[in-house]
């Protein structure tokens, strides 16, 4: 298939960008974090001291914002305003303040066409919470990435860099299970299985596992 996307959605902790970034490269695709672009816009909001709960004044700020969208599997260097921010963009302070912005009706609708034309821009695996509902609902292939909570809180609190405010592993375990749940009722493209997706469960597989498991199913659909 000269183009195509992949879909992959689902909550945080499964291993879904090294998973998404894997597949893409292997199909020598594009690779597009939609997580990232959340975080990017949080980051522009902490800085300039916007609550992130307040969408008006969140609002007002889209229109100021410029920042790089890699689709680069191997590559990914997000920059704000011409400043590297790969790191900040995962900070505790952004990631306790993503979920707020990204409930906002207006940060979505502005996210939402930068997303849908990098996803139609070639061969691209898409990674987010709404790619096969809302921003790819006609994707080739749609995955639902799961597994259980207490297994995904295990490997976030082990990508966290050991040391100063390092988080116990049921801290990590109660903020993450309070984002999903955020994330899954919010009123604006909540996380959700799209009805044709397949729910990959990778409670008990390594990467390599899933990622192997994609990429069978999508050559199971003329994907390869
Ligand atoms: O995947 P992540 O943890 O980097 O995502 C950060 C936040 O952004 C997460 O709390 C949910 C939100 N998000 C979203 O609402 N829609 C997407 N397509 C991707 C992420």
């Amino acid at each position: 298939m000269s183009s195509f996307v992949i879909a992959i959605d689902g909550p945080s902790g499964t291993g879904k960008s090294t998973v998404s970034r894997r597949v893409a490269a292997a199909l020598g695709a594009g690779y597009l974090d939609t997580g990232a672009m959340y975080r990017i816009v949080t980051l522009a909001v902490l800085n300039a001291g916007v609550d992130p709960a307040d969408d008006e004044a969140v609002a007002a700020l889209l229109p100021t914002l410029t920042f790089a969208s890699p689709t680069d599997p191997v590559a990914q260097n997000h920059e704000l305003d011409g400043v590297d921010v790969g790191q900040a963009i995962r900070s505790h302070e952004v990631t306790a303040a993503v979920s707020p912005v990204s409930a906002n009706p207006a940060v979505r609708l502005w996210l939402k066409e930068r997303q849908q034309e990098l996803a139609h821009s070639g061969r691209m695996v898409v990674e987010g919470r709404d790619i096969g509902t809302v921003i790819a609902p006609g994707a080739d292939l749609k995955i639902y990435l799961t597994a259980d909570e207490g297994v995904r809180a295990a490997r976030r609190h082990r990508d966290y860099a050991p040391g100063a405010g390092a988080l116990q592993v049921d801290a990590v375990q109660t903020a993450l299970a309070a984002r999903d749940r955020f994330d899954s009722t919010r009123a604006h493209a909540p996380l959700r299985a799209a009805e044709d997706s397949v729910e990959v469960d990778s409670t008990h597989f390594e990467i390599e596992d899933t990622v192997a498991a994609i990429l069978r199913l999508a050559g199971e659909r003329g994907i390869s």
